[in-house]
């Protein structure tokens, strides 16, 4: 068989289009505030796609970036800036933060009713604790809208997931568990890996090399492919052998066209909602 492509850029494209509706409607527009820490050239690029989308859709944007020498008080002191400007209502900390810096403190400084991306410890204990946090991690949020966007059942599935941070393998685990997902995280130090894989109805892989394969995967099971990464021939890759598993898979997502968009839409939404709890107190 030949997998049905879980098209995170079509889907992406009419969550804009749905986004776009509400926003027109409100009285001001939500602003979004981005720092940046250095030039990590992959980080560049998701920042600017990241203001570029959101400027697209109505909103304001706000962009400081700071030297890659920066200390971890002027980062800090440009985040309580934004918690104290009432005109922002969406703060992202663009990761990875340069060596040396403590990124837990530089993300628990964010007001949690800011915290765009959900990444403070307020909001992660909210949600792992099964309570409403301001914002889930854009990429869990982006995960779980492609899946719902192609009826792809998650009860009583058995999801693996591989990889373990707190940026996807964690906050994507724990979403899956909530939706009544039987859930096996995986990471470096797992035993039997491919085994594990191979009796997966869903797989999440999120760990920037090339693992899986149509060879480990279970026959109609669902791949979603959250790596991303460059070959050393250049190339942009996936964490998933796309041709082989696709004749294993009944969906499978692609790289780029997959997770990528779905990541920016959901951040998104997430300011959307940080916007409308603010504006409710
Ligand atoms: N770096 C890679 N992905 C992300 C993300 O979703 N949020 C932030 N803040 N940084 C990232």
């Amino acid at each position: 068989m030949t997998a049905e492509i879980l098209d995170g850029k079509k889907t992406s494209q009419k969550l804009l289009e749905e986004l776009q509706e509400k926003v027109v409607n409100l009285p001001a527009k939500p602003v979004l505030a981005i720092l940046l820490v250095g030039e990590n050239p992959a980080s560049q690029i998701y920042v600017n796609a990241k203001l570029k989308k959101a400027k697209s859709i109505g909103f304001e944007t706000v962009f400081k970036q700071l030297p890659q020498n920066a200390t971890q008080e002027e980062i800090i002191s440009q985040i309580k800036l934004w918690n104290n400007d009432r005109k922002v209502n969406g703060i992202l900390v663009q990761l990875p933060l340069p060596a040396g810096i403590d990124k837990n403190s530089v993300l628990n400084s964010i007001d949690p009713i800011k915290d765009v991306d959900g990444l403070t410890a307020y909001n992660s204990g909210l949600f792992y604790t099964g309570q409403a946090p301001y914002a889930l991690p854009c990429t869990t949020r982006g995960i779980l809208m492609l899946l719902k966007e192609y009826n792809i059942e998650l009860k009583g599935k058995h999801a693996v997931v591989i990889g373990r941070s707190n940026l996807v393998g964690k906050p994507t685990a724990q979403a899956l568990l909530f939706e009544n997902a039987t859930v096996t995280t995986c990471h470096s130090h797992t035993k039997n890996l491919e085994s594990i894989i191979k009796t997966a109805d869903i797989v999440v892989s999120a760990v920037g090399e090339k693992i899986v394969n149509g060879k480990i995967l279970k026959n109609n099971c669902v791949v979603v492919d959250v790596g991303i990464f460059r070959t050393p021939d250049g190339k942009i890759s996936g964490d998933v052998e796309f041709d082989s598993a696709s004749q294993v898979a009944s969906f499978i997502s692609p790289v780029p066209g997959g997770v990528g968009p779905m990541t920016v839409i959901a951040l998104m939404y997430n300011l959307l909602d940080l916007y409308l709890a603010q504006n409710i107190r």
